[in-house]
């Protein structure tokens, strides 16, 4: 059903452009000015909508990854690519543009808007919005809103962070347009807000997955967005006359911990994990210049509290990360600087080979951009040690340890660094197809577009960067506020206990989800699986799938995290209703033939009574029929 809807609708699409006669011969202005509205168009119709038919499937407004539905299957809502699409519409809103083909912009973010209020409150494989919060960090739902059940990276800590940065944009677009915005605002988007904020106080000190979903670790670009989502809620808390003690409380420190742990001197660039599971890896990666570009601001001085664009480490990381691709893809033929070359997300990426992306390469162009704003809004450029290699491929005169002050040295500065941003997207257009369709990858040897269709992130990413290389930015989110640049002495690995204070956002069109007595539970289970098996659980309560025998409720698969040689452990917490027994069993599924095996036991779990610190934990020995367990005791 699902993918005739599609054909009919792509066959929709590709009309709807006219093929381009050639991009060869095409100037660079002429490619940008069509591609912009291609990406915008492209992005609106991967949203579920009255007016939409290339993603029919999917709900009112939740944002499709892609309309491809094998090799991959995108055709889902991802909470990360969703929110910076609609960040990016609500830049457009911002900057004047009503509306697109059919759909009003407006429009567009209010059923976002009520989609994820919807989302807050759907119990998943990572959790319940009641009484901890932890469902939100749930990455990625059907795209009607409903759980995914299969293995996956979660959490994504990413995710409640970059929505709450988005919901807060929008109150923004609404303050400008609307004179009873504080009612709005407070009533309508604060709860969302708050909830999420509340989420990123409780857990940014615990480890989730990365934005590749790969890496279980700290990541910078996570760590970025959850500082600049606190600071920017403290600001909005005040204008609305509020407070939002999580935030202030957390803020500082979540700034400690960005500003010592990342930075590896002896490489000269940020490592974009920390505390991960991925130690074989250099940690040259995409994933801070992508966090720059969401810290930007462009009132921000170059050492504002969180990672700005124009601050050394960054401009020191995008050489590193540039130069790790100029002879790892055969395209880019060992192009050395200043030319530009066609970028990944880091240099040991696998996923379809490992290939240049296009939400990459514009990434390396916008944060340039965002850059050369600053410095030229500043009217000095500080070159030092940090700087200097990157300056030198672009400016070979450039001198450490010097500011340039004179306007015409920092225009000639900021002009070579223009042009170098210009020479990525350049290289975009070479490699975009006649009719203009953004797929996530560009094959590294032909050319060739690659894995999904049509990426929505991709398109936003275009025109992201397009906005900024038109000096077009997004309001500013407080980076030089006071709060964003309290960073004290001693860093704390703290974390607010927000436990019981998430609601769901009602006057957003949440459901009224109740708030049972409930207690965490984490069951834990020694089994050494063979290949091609993972562990479930299931049991008689609704998280765990109301069942004890029916293979079509097996749907929570254990965490492998804490799985080691010497103690096999998989582990799933799980709120379950407090003060009545739990009945449960463990079943392995075997994806090679599809087979499950349930245990022959049933198990007996007591959670006390409900809320704070009620954490119960079993440690069952697996017992299943015709196996033995034949891991260490
Ligand atoms: C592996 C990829 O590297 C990751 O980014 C992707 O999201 C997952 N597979 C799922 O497709
Ligand atoms: C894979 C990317 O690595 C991830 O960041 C993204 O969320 C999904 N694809 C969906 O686009």
């Amino acid at each position: 059903m699902v993918s005739t809807a599609i054909f009919a609708a792509l066959a929709v699409a590709a009309s709807a452009h006219p093929v381009l006669e050639s991009r060869q011969g095409q100037t660079l202005e002429d490619y940008i000015a069509r591609q912009f509205n291609i990406s915008l168009e492209g992005a609106l119709q991967n949203i579920g909508g009255a007016n939409n038919n290339i993603v029919e499937a999917a709900g009112e407004g939740f944002v499709v990854a892609s309309p491809s539905t094998t090799n991959p299957d995108y055709f889902f809502t991802w909470t990360r690519d969703s929110a910076l699409t609609e960040l990016m519409v609500t830049d457009e809103l911002i900057f004047g543009t009503e509306s697109v083909g059919n759909n009003s912009l407006q429009v567009i973010v209010e059923q976002y808007t009520g989609a994820q209020a919807q989302l807050q409150t759907v119990t998943n494989p990572s959790g319940a919005l009641w009484p901890a919060g932890q469902g939100l960090g749930e990455p990625k739902f059907y795209s009607n809103g409903t759980r995914y059940n299969g293995a996956w990276g979660r959490p994504q800590n990413d995710g409640p962070a970059l929505r709450a940065a988005t919901f807060m944009e929008i109150s923004e677009a609404i303050f400008q347009r609307n004179p009873n915005a504080p009612v709005i605002v407070s009533n309508v988007y604060w709860p969302l807000i708050y909830n999420d904020l509340l989420y990123v106080a409780q857990y940014w000190n615990t480890t989730s997955y990365d934005l590749w979903e790969e890496v279980n670790g700290n990541s910078v670009f996570t760590t970025v967005a959850q500082h600049r989502a606190l600071v920017e809620g403290a600001i909005w808390a005040e204008r609305l006359n509020k407070t939002c003690e999580p935030c202030v409380q957390q803020a500082p420190q979540i700034a400690c911990f960005l500003a010592n742990n990342f930075w590896n001197e002896t490489g000269g660039y940020l490592l974009a994990n920390i505390n991960a599971n991925q130690v074989e890896r250099s940690q040259i990666n995409a994933d801070p210049i992508l966090g720059a570009m969401h810290a930007f601001d462009i009132n921000a001085s170059c050492d504002a509290g969180a990672l700005q664009p124009c601050n050394s480490r960054i401009l020191a990381t995008h050489k590193v990360w540039v130069d790790s691709f100029r002879d790892l893809y055969p395209i880019n033929h060992n192009a050395t600087a200043p030319a530009a070359v066609l970028t990944g997300r880091y240099p040991e990426d696998s996923y379809y080979g490992g290939n240049p992306w296009y939400i990459t390469t514009l990434a390396a162009a916008e944060v340039l951009y965002d850059a050369a704003a600053q410095f030229s809004k500043q009217g000095a450029i500080t070159i030092d040690e940090t700087s200097l290699a990157f300056w030198q491929d672009i400016y070979p005169n450039a001198t450490a340890d010097f500011t340039y002050g004179e306007d015409a040295d920092v225009q000639n500065l900021v002009s070579a660094m223009t042009d170098y941003a210009d020479r990525f997207v350049s290289l975009v257009q070479q490699y975009t197809p006649a009719n203009g369709t953004l797929n996530e990858q560009i094959n590294k040897t032909s050319g060739e577009p690659l894995s999904a269709i049509a990426l929505t992130w991709s398109y936003a990413a275009f025109v992201t960067a397009i906005d900024r290389r038109n000096s077009q930015f997004p309001p500013s989110w407080g980076a030089n506020s006071t709060l964003a640049n309290n960073i004290p002495d001693t860093c704390k690995f703290s974390s607010y206990n927000a436990t019981t204070q998430y609601t769901p956002a009602l006057a957003a069109g949440a459901p009224n989800v109740t708030k049972d007595c409930e207690s965490e539970v984490i069951f834990q289970l020694l089994w050494v699986t063979g290949p091609g098996e993972n562990t479930y659980i299931v049991g008689n309560t609704s998280f765990l799938g109301n069942t004890l025998d029916d293979t079509d409720k097996v749907i929570e698969v254990m965490r492998t995290q804490n799985y080691t040689t010497p103690e096999p452990k998989w582990f799933t917490p799980a709120w379950v209703p407090a003060g009545v027994p739990i009945e449960y069993k463990y079943v392995l599924l075997n994806s090679t033939d599809n087979s499950y095996t349930f245990e022959n036991v049933t198990r007996y779990a007591y959670p006390a009574a409900c809320g704070n610190n009620t954490v119960v934990s079993t440690l069952d020995t697996g017992s299943f029929p015709g196996r033995s367990y034949d891991g260490p005791q």
